[in-house]
């Protein structure tokens, strides 16, 4: 008898041995089924073999399609971060998780490894840091500070013009009466961030502006030594720290968004953040 090696006749075939007996449908009965005898041994096994490599080759491919559905990109492995974060590009001033795009990589850097070491405090990012090494770290940061970050709409709370104008002059000034050095020595004249090192101070939250102020006061943020941001947030009073809040969470973010070059010219306090 010819054997024929299709998975439905090699099942019969093999349920033909096994329960010693076959069952008889009316397309049996139309065609000419005289010999009810099972089919020999070694045809039946060999059924069986293709059969499993058929299934095994079938698993393998559909497996191998399946994992490449799922791209091993850093937008794909960053998913768990943006879910938290505005997906890239974007900027808030809403609520109070900061955008992380467009800021310089290696100050992105740097807050990563100090979410993960316990500078910074997050619980969630801290989780998810915990087995990254710190060359994963720099890839990520430079993932997110290649992404350009679109305008926003800037958040002008109408009660807050006097605060406003007070927030003004510390960020342009600073106040030399308390040892304020003015904001935009270190952060850019247009406040956009200066390379490697110093964030931008626009489009982001005002409630975590004034979050990280109070955090550098009381010590729950930190950065590498000398810490300048803690210095300078020490000689700010909690209304200081609320008026150049509201007086930077009401600037749009102008054209040329990315960080400005390295500085050249003597910071007002030596920075440990520069030499990392
Ligand atoms: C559960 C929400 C959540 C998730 C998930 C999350 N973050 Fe954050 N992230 C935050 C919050 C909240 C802050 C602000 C923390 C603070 O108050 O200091 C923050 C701050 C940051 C900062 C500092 C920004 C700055 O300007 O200093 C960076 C960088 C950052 N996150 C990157 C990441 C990356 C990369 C991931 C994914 C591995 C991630 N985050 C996942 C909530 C989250
Ligand atoms: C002497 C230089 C210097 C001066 C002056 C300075 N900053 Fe900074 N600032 C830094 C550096 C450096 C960092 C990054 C610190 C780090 O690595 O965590 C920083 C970070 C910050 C951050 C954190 C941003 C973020 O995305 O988490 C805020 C907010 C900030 N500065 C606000 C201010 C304000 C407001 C002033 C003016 C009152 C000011 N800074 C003046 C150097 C300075």
């Amino acid at each position: 008898m010819p054997v024929d090696f299709s998975p439905l006749s090699c099942s019969r075939a093999v349920l033909w041995r096994v329960l010693g007996t076959r069952r008889r449908n009316r397309a049996d009965e139309d065609q000419d089924v005289a010999p009810l005898r099972p089919p020999p041994l070694t045809a039946t096994a060999w059924c069986l073999a293709t059969v499993l490599v058929r299934l095994l080759l079938g698993l393998g491919l559909a497996s191998s399609a399946t994992a490449a559905t799922v791209p091993d990109t850093m937008a794909q492995r960053t998913l768990a971060c943006t879910g938290c974060h505005t997906p890239a590009g974007q900027a808030s001033t809403q609520g109070y998780i900061p955008r992380i795009t467009g800021k310089p990589a290696g100050y992105l850097a740097a807050q990563l490894r100090a979410f993960r070491d316990g500078q910074r405090q997050q619980d969630a990012m801290a989780r998810l840091l915990a087995n990254l090494d710190d060359a994963f770290l720099a890839e990520m940061a430079t993932y997110f500070a290649r992404h350009s970050v679109d305008a926003q709409p800037a958040q002008v709370r109408p009660a807050a013009a006097a605060a406003r104008a007070a927030g003004q002059r510390i960020v342009q000034r600073g106040d030399a009466s308390r040892d304020v050095p003015a904001c935009v020595a270190c952060h850019g004249t247009a406040l956009t961030g200066v390379e490697p090192s110093i964030p931008g101070l626009l489009g982001l939250p005002r409630d975590y502006l004034v979050a990280q102020l109070g955090a550098w006061r009381t010590g729950v943020r930190r950065a590498a030594a000398p810490d300048c941001m803690a210095q300078v947030a020490r000689r700010l009073t909690p209304d200081d720290i609320t008026a150049v809040a509201d007086w930077l969470v009401a600037q749009p973010l102008p054209a040329q968004r990315g960080a400005a070059a390295a500085v050249q010219h003597q910071l007002p306090l030596p920075c440990g953040s520069l030499d990392r």
